[in-house]
């Protein structure tokens, strides 16, 4: 079965064709970045507008690189929510012509669990249930992937995401949108050790995240240095923001697997690429017996073929839309 998938969600536009799941027949990304970088992050108006230009371009590629035509595909998903309203309502009014003008079914997906789903295109054994680190610009979560369609978030942030704590601390170091990838870069020429930085404590639920008071201890040490005139050493305090990161993620994530008896730990989303969080969860996961998965680094980041797969499970287990089918800029995975 083919699926041709379209994502919109956020500054990436993007389509690709999946052939019975996990096979990618082609994966096209127009990325977004550049224009959005000089305003220091996402301006949402600008992504909806670049989305409507670029979207016939962006799904035709991606037919013609997997040698389709719109004959041959048997069905057509697209990225619904979460996300950006204006961008997501791009994708789904352009996969909603593509399936009411061909008379093949739609099948909407959820943004996260297309991200999870991108753990299934490279590792070919990986089945649910397992539990899932999501880890994105917009979600911090830990899950439990009950099925390919059923999830269980046991733990989430109470404030900022991870991507976004990586995304304020780089703005403040100097970097430009996004900025995960500079302090990712930056932290491998610095000490790790060099600053003490807060873990916070997040009572109530032992599984949520805080990240707001890591960011803050990051943007005080720059500021305080700024108006000292002292040198910040900005490599080090990028290493050991990203080390304090990764070792929260990492211990809530293993704590969690250990305590409800899952032996497969999964990453997902943007963050899932930093190689900070990757090696100290490899580290954790082998010395104490968890089976870990992790996307390639091509798939971490917002991308179609990962929409493209989880649509075929989706469409396994009767997800189809109508015509009516909106767009939502919230929804959380357990209601899909
Ligand atoms: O999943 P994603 O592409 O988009 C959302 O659904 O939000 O995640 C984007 C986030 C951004 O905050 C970006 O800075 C972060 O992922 N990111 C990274 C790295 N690469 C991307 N964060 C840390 N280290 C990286 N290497
Ligand atoms: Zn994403």
């Amino acid at each position: 079965m083919k699926i041709l998938a379209i994502e919109s969600s956020c500054d990436e536009t993007a389509a690709a064709v999946s052939e019975n799941g996990r096979t990618i027949l082609s994966d096209i990304i127009a990325s977004q970045v550049e224009e959005h970088k000089q305003y220091g992050g996402v301006v949402p108006e600008i992504a909806s507008r670049r989305h409507c230009e670029n979207i016939t371009r962006v799904v035709d590629d991606a037919l013609k690189s997997a040698n389709c035509t719109l004959s041959d595909i048997d069905a057509f998903a697209v990225t619904y929510a979460p996300g950006l309203i204006g961008a997501l309502l791009v994708g789904t009014s352009f996969a909603k012509g593509l399936a009411l003008s061909t008379g093949k079914p739609l099948i909407p997906v959820h943004h996260i669990a297309g991200h999870i789903a991108a753990n299934y295109i490279a590792h070919a054994e990986l089945e649910p249930p397992y539990l899932c680190l999501v880890v994105s610009g917009g979600h911090t979560q830990i899950c439990e992937v009950l099925s390919y369609t059923k999830f269980r978030i046991i733990g989430k942030t109470r404030d900022d995401a991870a991507g976004e704590a990586f995304d304020k601390c780089a703005r403040v170091l100097g970097y430009p949108y996004p900025g995960g990838i500079h302090i990712d870069r930056a932290a491998q020429k610095g000490d790790p050790n060099k600053y003490k930085l807060p873990i916070p404590k997040v009572t109530g639920s032992e599984y949520d995240f805080s990240f707001s008071g890591l960011k803050t201890a990051v943007i005080n040490l720059a500021h305080n240095a700024e108006q000292k005139g002292e040198v910040l050493d900005g490599d080090s305090l990028a290493a050991s923001f990203q080390k304090t990161a990764a070792e929260m993620l990492t211990e809530k994530t293993i704590s969690a697997a250990k305590e409800l008896g899952y032996k497969t730990i999964a990453m997902a989303g943007g963050v899932s690429a930093n190689s900070g969080v990757r090696s100290l969860l490899e580290k954790e996961c082998g010395k104490r017996g968890f089976r870990l998965y992790m996307p390639p680094l091509s798939l971490c980041g917002d991308n179609g073929a990962m929409i493209a797969c989880q649509a075929y499970y989706d469409y396994l287990d009767g997800k189809r839309a109508d015509e009516s089918l909106n767009a939502l800029a919230t929804l959380s995975l357990e209601d899909i």
